[in-house]
């Protein structure tokens, strides 16, 4: 299965700090944004990744993560020249996906979860359909909004309403099978100009193809739009560091974990490590 990671977009709400550079870079506690989001990914087993970015920030992205091999990954690039809508992913994506199955993850949405990992196994095992996640939310304005019947199966789907029929919110991280190219070409832009993933997932959800999995309420999941998500974000990865002395998205640790790359290739780039908090956590509990 490919992977793709959208990353691009203007990020205007968290002006003046994204002028300069995308959000997406910004950090979240003591790591890029980005590295969330790639992690997420690597969890599900996911090593051939695109990343389509902004023109500005190009360069940026490219200087920080280069070709992935450090671990173990094949990533490359694609500028979205304009805001075309998340589904526009998988029409720049067309030559990268093939005939595979895709994840998309936005950017800027952040997943913490003690069974995160096997629920992103369960996703890419099941190669049919299109496979998303709900998360309860007080502001369901805000999301794409999924309505469950009384059998607990989705019926319907909204992208951001004004009276939401229920207060789940689809979390930006979608699984979908080797039909996303074709039904992406299908869609037509929104009234605010966007070729929107909502209406992507009604196209599975009236194949009778869409499958929706309720995250519980212990899960964290963080769509970092905001002032207030990204702080809210890395008091919780702060917290939670500290409190449970590990590392959350710590790429090397995953990448040696998933068989990506040995402890020891790993081990040859650590000489160009800094002495900081990060590093030195690989040092002890990654290459120890
Ligand atoms: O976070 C989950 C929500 O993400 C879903 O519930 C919604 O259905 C979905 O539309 C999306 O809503 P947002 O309002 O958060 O989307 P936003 O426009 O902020 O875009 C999300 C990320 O994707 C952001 O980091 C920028 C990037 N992006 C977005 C668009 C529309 C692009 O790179 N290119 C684009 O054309």
């Amino acid at each position: 299965m490919k992977g793709i990671i959208l990353a691009g977009g203007a990020g205007t709400r968290l002006y003046p700090a994204s002028l300069p550079i995308s959000k997406i870079l910004l950090p979240i506690y003591d790591k890029p944004m980005i590295y969330y989001p790639l992690s997420v990914l690597m969890q599900a087993g996911v090593n051939d990744i695109l990343i389509i970015t902004n023109p500005e920030d190009d360069t940026n992205f490219k200087k920080l993560l280069g070709n992935g091999s450090q671990w173990g990954l094949r990533l490359s690039y694609k500028i979205q020249y304009e805001k075309r809508g998340i589904a526009d992913a998988f029409l720049l994506g067309e030559d990268f996906i093939g005939q595979d199955g895709c994840v998309l993850i936005l950017g800027d949405n952040v997943f913490y979860g003690a069974d995160l990992e096997q629920r992103l196994l369960q996703a890419t095992q099941n190669r049919q359909g299109a496979h998303v996640f709900a998360y309860e939310v007080p502001d369901p304005q805000r999301f794409g909004v999924v309505a469950f019947d009384g059998q607990g199966k989705a019926f319907s789907l909204e992208e951001k309403p004004q009276t939401p029929k229920s207060n789940f919110a689809v979390t930006g991280l979608y699984f979908y099978d080797h039909q996303v190219v074709s039904y992406a070409k299908s869609l037509r832009p929104s009234a605010r100009g966007e070729l929107e993933i909502t209406d992507l997932n009604k196209l599975y959800l009236q194949q009778g193809q869409l499958h929706v999995h309720r995250l519980p309420q212990d899960f964290v999941w963080l769509d970092t739009g905001t002032h207030e998500s990204v702080f809210a974000a890395s008091e919780f990865v702060k917290t939670y560091q500290e409190s449970h002395h590990l590392q959350i998205a710590c790429l090397e640790e995953i990448a040696v974990q998933k068989n990506f790359i040995t402890a020891s290739k790993l081990k040859e780039c650590a000489a160009a490590w800094p002495a900081n908090s990060y590093y030195n956590y690989i040092r002890e509990n990654v290459l120890n």
